[in-house]
């Protein structure tokens, strides 16, 4: 429509025009934080802000013109991801998403977006899009979540431990009595061969019931330690026989040992009857057979824990196997004691029990690893002595 010659511009209003259009635009350009800037009705860049520079690491000639898929990974653009977010834009009115997207140069961010289309006259020309990066707040996230879970499972771990201590006690105590009494039948019937017979089965079971009494104070820490000055790889070297004898032959063992270790303060019977477990275990997870690899290294690292607490020095013991492996799920449970997936008859559930006893009261502690289908890697963390 052509303008009115007679009509005075309005100048107060024009200028506000123009300063509110190039102030709006000044603020979305200079936004560091949000890469804030417009698609296509097609999907393709067509403006672009100094917070797409930051997070995204391209300049805006670069990536004008070209299409957003680009943020997205192989695996989401094969799966249909960027046209499904603007599908649902279009039909719901806005589209929310938090996902991993690509930098230029090819890393990765977490980020959170939203998808506004744009309508002119009913008519689709385009979509708004903000995106965030929030890589520093969901990694914060997941490693207060994983300092949860290692919390939670560390209170559950104590509390079946004061509980076992308790059992444990007592339950040595009963068998201390039965003992006795059978003996005491056992010499006052030693002529009747019956009697005898019975007495000596009845004997049997309340030594393995004192064994159970002894793996569950292991596991308990309520056990009495006799702590030695000991060179790791020698306590091993010792009992290399041992571990070879409790695999069958289609099993072998590697020892990769760690050169100049310090010395460790380890109960040595104990120490040899948590590798026997490990190698058990290995053993156990790879009925086809396999390899195991016993290594040992110093390694520096915070307690568990204590994440206030500086870096201690540990000597390490690891037992790795290319076994079954265990899904997240049981690896939480495998330390408590009389958890087992073997048949009946065939574990009691008490080995890694004893592992995480005698380790915690040695004043170590154990990780485990593990993938299924993959194996499992158990470490066994002594402090190191100071010479
Ligand atoms: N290296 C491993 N690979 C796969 N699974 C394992 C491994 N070590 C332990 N597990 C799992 O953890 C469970 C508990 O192990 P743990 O050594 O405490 O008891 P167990 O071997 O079943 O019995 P026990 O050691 O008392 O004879 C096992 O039954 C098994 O399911
Ligand atoms: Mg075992």
């Amino acid at each position: 429509m052509p303008s009115d010659p007679n009509k005075k511009p309005d100048a107060t209003r024009l200028q506000s025009d123009f300063s509110d259009d190039a102030q709006f635009r000044l603020l979305v350009q200079s936004v560091t934080d949000y890469a804030i800037y417009m698609l296509d009705a097609d999907g393709c860049v067509s403006n672009w802000n100094a917070g797409g520079v930051r997070i995204k690491g391209y300049q805006g000639e670069e990536i004008i013109g070209q299409h957003f898929s680009r943020f997205y990974t192989p695996e989401d653009r094969e799966a249909g991801e960027p046209e499904r977010g603007l599908r649902a834009a279009r039909e719901r009115g806005k589209y929310e998403k938090e996902g991993w997207r690509l930098r230029k140069d090819g890393s990765l961010f977490r980020a959170s977006v939203v998808i506004d289309p744009i309508w002119q006259d009913g008519k689709l020309i385009g979509y708004a899009k903000v995106t965030r990066d929030i890589t520093e707040r969901y990694e914060a996230e997941l490693r207060l979540e994983e300092a949860r879970r290692v919390l939670a499972q560390s209170q559950k771990i104590e509390a079946v431990g004061k509980l076992t201590l308790g059992l444990a006690h007592d339950f040595n105590n009963l068998l201390t009595v039965i003992v006795n009494s059978l003996d005491l039948i056992g010499t006052r019937h030693a002529e009747d061969p019956r009697t005898s017979k019975l007495v000596e089965g009845a004997a049997r079971a309340a030594d393995r019931g004192a064994l159970l009494t002894r793996q569950l104070l292991a596991f308990a820490r309520g056990q009495h330690l006799a702590p030695e000055t000991h060179d790791i790889n020698h306590l091993l070297a010792r009992s290399e026989a041992l571990y070879r004898r409790a695999c069958d032959t289609h099993i072998t063992i590697d020892f990769q040992s760690g050169s100049d270790l310090p010395s460790v303060l380890v109960d040595p019977g104990q120490f040899e009857a948590a590798i026997l477990n490990l190698v058990v275990n290995a053993r156990d997870a790879m009925p086809d057979g396999g390899h195991i690899t016993i290594c040992t290294d110093l390694h520096k690292c915070i307690p568990p824990g204590q994440p206030e607490a500086p870096a201690v020095a540990y000597v390490r013991v690891r037992v790795t196997d290319a076994g079954c492996g265990m899904e997240q799920a049981l690896l939480d449970r495998v330390i408590e004691p009389f958890f087992t997936t073997k048949g009946v008859g065939k574990g009691s559930g008490l080995g890694l029990s004893q592992v995480y006893g005698f380790a915690t009261q040695s004043s170590g502690f154990i990780t485990l690893q593990s993938e299924p289908g993959v194996g499992t890697q158990v470490s066994l963390h002594l402090p190191a002595m100071v010479p």
